[in-house]
């Protein structure tokens, strides 16, 4: 009882390295789930696709010892990393399994809450995890994620394309259109719930602003390089990449002198749904 009263606080080079570690796209996204989720009491919680905790860790710290979570991910290192927290943080209601949402190690009816934040559709195979989330939900049970949409980063995309036709690779544009594309939106994601037996299905779609000083700010910045310069790279063909890319730059950094700044847009949204 009452055991936060014991708390001290070891200000350890461990405790501090995981103290301020939270992706700021990350939590973009996890500020609106947490606006729309609703709480309540002795909940059995699965996120999928935890990472290294976020928001499993979260989650289980607001709703408290009545629910115990689970985060399920196949990402060795980012499980490590969210066990670490649970040490640090002193979590006694969360737990890591490694594994794939593919195939969701807990029996049918079992859930009350599954979340996943800038997860299920971001997998490989997310139909296929739809169903399994609805196969492991208890009736009643609720299936909310957050996610960016189709139209994320347009203003860079829009020069991308205008860079393709100026270096006479036109016929790249389709490249282009089906990876811009392989984002859904609002109502395609709804179908994805709908098809997999999900009804009640609540969307909120919000967008925000990221602004960079120029193109090259933008490129160079770390998050931009581990999360989406691989794709990027993928649209032209080998031999181009280091001469489509400096002009690319170039034409970013003209769109950026134009208002001072690079400003790029960020559709997201929460969906949540029940199974009945
Ligand atoms: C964009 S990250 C989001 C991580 C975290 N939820 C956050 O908000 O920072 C996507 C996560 O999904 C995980 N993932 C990918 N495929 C998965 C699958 N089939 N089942 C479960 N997790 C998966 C990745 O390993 C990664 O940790």
């Amino acid at each position: 009882m009452h055991e936060y009263l014991n708390y001290k606080f070891e200000d350890t080079a461990d405790f501090i390295s995981t103290f301020d570690e939270m992706p700021l796209w990350s939590a973009s996204f996890g500020l609106l789930l947490f606006k729309h989720l609703k709480l309540a009491p002795n909940l059995k919680v699965l996120d999928i696709g935890s990472g290294a905790g976020f928001p499993l860790l979260e989650l289980a710290q607001r709703l408290g010892t009545s629910s115990t979570c689970y985060g399920l991910d196949p990402w060795v290192n980012a499980n490590k990393r969210a066990n670490q927290k649970i040490r640090n943080y002193g979590i006694t209601n969360a737990s890591i399994i490694e594994g794939s949402a593919d195939n969701i190690p807990f029996a049918d009816s079992s859930i009350d809450l599954i979340v996943s934040n800038l997860g299920i559709n971001n997998f490989e195979q997310p139909d296929k995890v739809f169903a399994e989330c609805y196969r492991v939900l208890k009736p009643g049970g609720r299936l909310a994620l957050t996610t960016n949409l189709n139209g994320h980063w347009q203003e860079f995309y829009d020069v991308f394309a205008d860079t393709l036709v100026q270096t006479g690779n036109a016929k790249l544009l389709s490249n282009l259109t089906s990876h811009q594309e392989h984002r859904g939106n609002v109502k395609s994601i709804s179908q994805q719930f709908s098809n997999a037996g999900f009804s009640l299905i609540v969307r909120h779609a919000d967008e925000f602003k990221m602004d960079f000083l120029d193109g090259t700010a933008f490129l160079n910045h770390n998050f931009i390089k581990l999360g989406w310069l691989a794709s990027w790279k993928a649209l032209i063909p080998e031999n181009m990449i280091k001469s489509f890319f400096p002009i690319l730059e170039e034409n970013l950094n003209k769109l950026a002198a134009k208002s001072g700044t690079l400003s790029l847009t960020v559709p997201m949204a929460y969906i949540q749904a029940e199974k009945q």
